[in-house]
């Protein structure tokens, strides 16, 4: 029987790390050099949002400071291992991206990489970073979101249903969530059909 009193709603993360690599094996193998361009545009301290088992620390250049977050302890056991040689540079910490415990601007740059189909708060968590980032720093994000093809939508909903479960939601809306948090947006880009973007956006206060 399982006790209810001693789940938690990120153990859902904890599960999936072990597996977590294989099955994201393409992701990287598909888009990973995009991942790397766009990364590039950080800069100074950058905060790494839901860092998971650390496939992406590999896109950043060993001389940034890169502070990776994530709700799940199993996510960052697999993240140490990924660690660039300069310990300095990369450090890991365990967050909740709605509650950090960072002071106000405290980075430069902020990057985000499937994060915001997996925060239970979209809203909340962007304006967390928003408070964490500098005035006029750039957030800057890969994220799969809910298609506007016609039927691809409606499809996304039903299946989210299920996908929450175990993992991320298939259907958010995650360019209105960056505006409502108050985030300029400034730059959109599709790069498979309409449903994983890259999205550029400014810290404007
Ligand atoms: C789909 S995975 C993406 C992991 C990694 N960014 C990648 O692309 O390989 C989503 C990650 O978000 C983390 N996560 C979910 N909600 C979170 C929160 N509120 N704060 C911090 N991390 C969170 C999960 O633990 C998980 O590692």
């Amino acid at each position: 029987m399982t006790d209810k009193a001693n789940t938690n709603w990120w153990d859902k993360w904890d599960n999936a790390a072990k597996s977590f690599d294989l099955m994201n094996s393409g992701v990287e193998l598909r888009f990973g050099e995009r991942k790397r361009e766009w990364f590039a545009r950080a800069e100074g301290r950058t905060l790494l949002v839901a860092v998971g088992t650390g496939l992406d620390l590999q896109y950043f250049p060993q001389e940034q400071t890169v502070v990776g977050i994530d709700i799940s302890s199993k996510m960052l056991e697999k993240a140490q291992g990924k660690l660039s040689v300069d310990r300095n540079r990369q450090l890991l910490v365990r967050a909740d991206a709605q509650n950090l415990g960072f002071a106000d601007n405290t980075f430069d740059s902020v990057v985000t990489s499937c994060t915001f189909c997996s925060v239970p708060e979209p809203v909340a968590g962007l304006k967390e970073l928003r408070r964490v980032l500098k005035s006029g720093g750039k957030i800057l994000m890969f994220e799969h979101v809910r298609s506007n093809i016609f039927w691809m939508g409606p499809m996304m909903d039903i299946m989210s249903r299920v996908s929450r479960k175990f993992g991320p939601e298939l259907n958010r809306r995650t360019k209105e969530n960056v505006i409502k948090a108050g985030f300029k947006l400034t730059r959109e880009i599709n790069i498979y059909l309409d449903m994983v973007k890259l999205y550029e956006a400014v810290n404007p206060s």
